[in-house]
């Protein structure tokens, strides 16, 4: 019942009974009497209203002291506990919004918490994935100081370490550069209206040519029709492919490699699938791939270096696009990628 509504009630029982009682009073018993009638109709009167006047009392003193208590626990930091609406009035509708507030809050904090939990792991990861280049730079530049490199085949192999190490470095800072510009939305997108059938036919060419050179076997199939267009950013789209197919040749433990790119029509989608016959993902480990810095213990233990950007990367471009993306994996015989991105429908306009 509202408070307005109980408040009305007590006035009017309040206002309408003596009144009630009086005119029965007069009526019913003889005038002598009707004094003493009276004495004890304005006990029951006091009565009345101090039932009334309680039940008021308690209708907003018990939540209120709730929602202090509520308030207090706030203010100290602590979201752990419920407010339950217990009437359908406006003190009532006061704990239910409340109790919103105090969702929203514990969201927020926890999301904060989540937030300053990956910062610190993302400072740590870049600390240690920094880190071992340049203990290895270090290393081998002791060495030259030192006289180890005493041949001039000793000191190429040095030199040449020195130089892979740090391109590490320079390829590890590029792709945090740009992982930090995506995720801040900062990287300009150009998109255009192209031609899917084209376009990723240009793509498979290059590759093509890229895999020939390393002795890496690539088949290939478009089923798209030529009128089909998506739109691309197609520099974007090619830093996707590039990624996963770096993946299938870095993943790799067949003598050899063999590397699949097929392009298929799926109703509102242009779907591509770009498949491996590496060593697979462990099923445990699939669905955390797309993670920001995740690599799989078996990666991580490799010699073959790796951030874990490289596909949060892939994935945030792709999702830029409108797109999906997902994989499918078994381990030891290989591991399909598959992502979509939104066709280009063409809106007709009314005359
Ligand atoms: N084609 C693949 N075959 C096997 N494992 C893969 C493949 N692609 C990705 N992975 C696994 O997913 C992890 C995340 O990939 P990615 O984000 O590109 O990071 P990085 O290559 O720097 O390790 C890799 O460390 C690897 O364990
Ligand atoms: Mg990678």
């Amino acid at each position: 019942m509202k408070l307005r509504t109980k408040l009305i009630i007590v006035f009017t029982a309040v206002m309408i009974l003596p009144t009630i009682f009086t005119s029965v009073a007069m009526h019913t018993f003889a005038p002598e009497r009707v004094n003493e009638i009276q004495q004890v109709y304005l006990t029951a009167v006091f009565l009345t209203t101090a039932l009334l006047i309680y039940w008021i009392y308690r209708s907003i003193s018990v939540p209120l002291a709730k929602l202090q208590k509520a308030a207090r626990n706030i203010r100290e930091g602590n979201l752990d506990f419920e407010i339950r609406q217990e009437t359908d009035d406006e003190i009532g509708q006061l704990c239910q919004d409340f109790e919103e507030m105090r969702l929203r809050l514990k969201a927020n904090a926890e999301e904060k918490v989540a937030y300053d939990r990956e910062n610190k792991e993302l400072i740590s990861n870049i600390s240690h994935d920094l880190k071992t280049p340049i203990t290895a730079i270090k290393g081998y530049v002791e060495g030259i100081m030192d006289g180890v490199a005493d041949t001039p085949e000793k000191m190429d192999r040095y030199i040449k370490t020195i130089y892979n190490k740090a391109n590490e470095m320079d390829l590890l800072i590029n792709e945090l550069t740009l992982y930090s510009k995506i995720d801040t939305n900062r990287i300009p997108y150009n998109f255009a209206t192209i031609s899917a059938k084209d376009y990723f036919e240009d793509c498979a060419e290059d590759l093509h040519m890229e895999l020939e050179a390393k002795g890496v076997e690539f088949a290939y199939r478009n089923w798209m029709e030529e009128d089909c267009k998506v739109i691309v950013d197609p520099e974007q789209l090619r830093r996707v492919i590039n990624n996963i197919v770096s993946n299938s040749l870095k993943y790799v433990d067949k003598p050899q490699t063999r590397i699949t790119m097929e392009i298929k029509d799926v109703g509102d989608f242009v779907q591509v699938e770009m498949g491996d016959n590496g060593k697979g993902i462990a099923a445990k480990d699939l669905p955390y791939i797309f993670d920001r810095f995740y690599r799989t213990d078996a990666s991580r233990n490799s010699s073959k270096g790796g951030s874990g950007i490289g596909l949060s990367i892939v994935k945030k471009i792709v999702e830029e696009h409108g797109g999906n993306i997902w994989a499918a994996s078994e381990e030891g015989t290989g591991t399909t990628m598959y992502f979509v991105i939104r066709k280009y429908q063409e809106v007709p306009i009314d005359e």
